[in-house]
């Protein structure tokens, strides 16, 4: 005998007439599996984010609702899913362990030790999508994060809870520029969250390493989704890390996390969009992409009752084009940017900040007095030293007056050269606006800047260590000690030896 489907289907209904309706909604059947998604029957009472168990110890997250089924992204690569096997819904939705016996810990985003050592000791957990917290909570920006960059503490100040874009095109130092900035939080009470996406495995050993050795990880939480990790964990990667930052600001804590990149979350998310067969926007993203870093970004904030989150989200272009869809979509989302430039990058100006192209917003308000002080005409000067330079290139006489700012210039651009690992406190960095903004540095030959300015923060250290811990204490330099700091300075021009 044939049994048509239609007959099996009421025979079932008939068969299931007694089991209550609402026990029902909550399962489904996989009716297609592949790539990491699956479609379901069933689950009527789905919603996007819900968890789901898979029979065969399987989870998933709904990411798709449509009439006749529900698209699930599943959490765990190396356990099967198949047709036919039956899902269930899990209340509550997906959740990071959170708290500060995460430090110095490597997790992925499913919050598994990728570290080898014992097994995570978190007692909370916290929901990776959350509202931000309101404007009402929100405390302006009022302090700076010292990045320990002088080219950023000095030209783009950034605030605490400020979100300012690392842009450049790859091998630029963006990444190093990150994890300066983590280094330099040592001792300084900020909690730090380095989340690596869709990066090679070798890249990101390196830079745990790199941690470890500068003491840095004793402070740090490392989420990590590398480019062999499902593109779901890629997705969930800087969420996490969001609220495991997120749960120290609401406890008081000052916190930073590192968005390593979003360029790769972008393109993760494009993946499971297409897998989703979402119709493909502006290249091949799908329409809401920029929500996709909305949400995230405007996670970041200060809060009345103290605590902060601060973020460095990294993007990284393709030939200097800044007007692509990703990194047009995070400039206009974060406070500013800090464009990283290959052509200074390679002619040796490292880091290799573009003056011109990078902007911080809201970090003036912030920025250390003193280091304000010194800076202020920095950019200017800047500005019309590239000007000049550009003009000059094409064997154009200048002027005496144009002679003296490419001369300034050009020793700005040597004090402006910092080596990777080596952060400056900002009393070091005062130190060296002030050489540079009262022309000690005039005399010197361009390249002996370097080795003179840092043998004077030494000078300065160890044989005035009261005006070095009176301008650390006041933060401000004020008549008295620039007259003294003259002295000083003067004082040591006579007793360099250039190296
Ligand atoms: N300030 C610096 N001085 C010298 N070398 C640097 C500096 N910043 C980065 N580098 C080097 O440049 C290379 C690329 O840096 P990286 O941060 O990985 O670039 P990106 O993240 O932009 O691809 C690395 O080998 C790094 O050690
Ligand atoms: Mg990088």
């Amino acid at each position: 005998m044939r049994v048509k489907s239609t007959d099996l289907t009421s025979l079932f209904e008939k068969a299931l007439l007694d089991v209550p309706q609402n026990e029902l909604e909550q399962i489904g059947v996989v009716v297609q599996t592949g790539d990491g998604i699956c479609h379901v029957y069933g689950l009527n009472k789905a919603v996007y984010g819900g968890l789901v168990d898979f029979e065969n110890g399987n989870r998933g997250i709904i990411f798709d609702l449509t009439e006749d089924s529900v698209a699930i992204f599943v959490l765990y690569k190396n356990i099967p899913v198949a047709e036919g096997e039956v899902v269930r819904k899990v209340e509550g939705v997906f959740e990071a362990p959170v708290g500060e016996e995460l430090l110095g810990r490597v997790i992925n985003a499913i919050g598994a030790p990728l570290d080898g050592l014992d097994p995570l000791k978190t007692k909370e957990t916290r929901a990776v999508e959350v509202l931000p917290a309101s404007i009402i909570e929100r405390e302006k920006v009022n302090e700076p994060l010292e990045t320990g960059i002088i080219s950023v503490d000095a030209l783009v100040p950034i605030g605490k809870v400020q979100r300012e874009l690392i842009i450049g095109n790859r091998n630029t130092g963006k990444t190093a520029m990150a994890i300066d900035t983590i280094l330099n939080q040592k001792g300084k009470g900020v909690y730090c969250i380095y989340v690596s996406i869709g990066q090679r495995q070798a890249k990101l050993a390196r830079i745990i390493k790199t941690l470890e050795e500068h003491d840095a990880l004793d402070y740090t939480v490392v989420v990590s989704a590398d480019s062999s990790e499902s593109v779901l964990n890629q997705y969930l990667a800087p969420y996490v890390g969001c609220s495991i930052g997120e749960h120290f600001m609401y406890n008081g804590k000052d916190a930073l996390v590192v968005y390593d990149d979003l360029s790769n979350h972008a393109i993760a998310y494009r993946e499971m969009s297409l897998l989703m067969r979402r119709s493909p926007g502006r290249e091949a993203y799908p329409g809401d992409v920029f929500f996709l870093h909305a949400r995230l970004l405007e996670r970041s904030g200060k809060l009345l009752k103290g605590g902060s989150l601060t973020a460095l989200p990294i993007v990284q272009i393709q030939a200097d084009d800044i007007t692509a869809y990703i990194p047009t979509n995070l400039i206009s989302i974060t406070d500013g940017q800090i464009f990283l430039d290959t052509r200074l990058f390679k002619k040796g100006n490292r880091p290799a900040v573009n003056v011109e192209l990078s902007v911080s917003r809201v970090g003036g308000a912030a920025q250390t007095p003193a280091v304000k002080m010194l800076s202020k005409s920095l950019r200017l000067e800047l500005a019309q030293y590239n000007e000049l330079l550009n003009f000059a290139q094409f064997g154009t006489e200048l002027d005496e007056i144009s002679q003296k700012i490419i001369e300034r210039g050009h020793v700005a651009v040597e004090v402006l050269k910092q080596a990777q690992y080596e952060t400056y406190t900002f009393v070091d960095e005062v130190l060296l606006l002030f050489l540079l903004q009262k022309n000690f540095l005039d005399k010197v030959e361009l390249k002996q800047v370097q080795v003179f300015v840092t043998q004077f923060i030494s000078y300065v250290q160890s044989v005035y260590s009261q005006e070095y811990k009176k301008i650390e204490k006041d933060a401000a330099i004020d008549d008295a000690m620039n007259k003294q700091l003259k002295t000083i300075a003067t004082e040591f021009r006579k007793i360099f030896v250039p190296a």
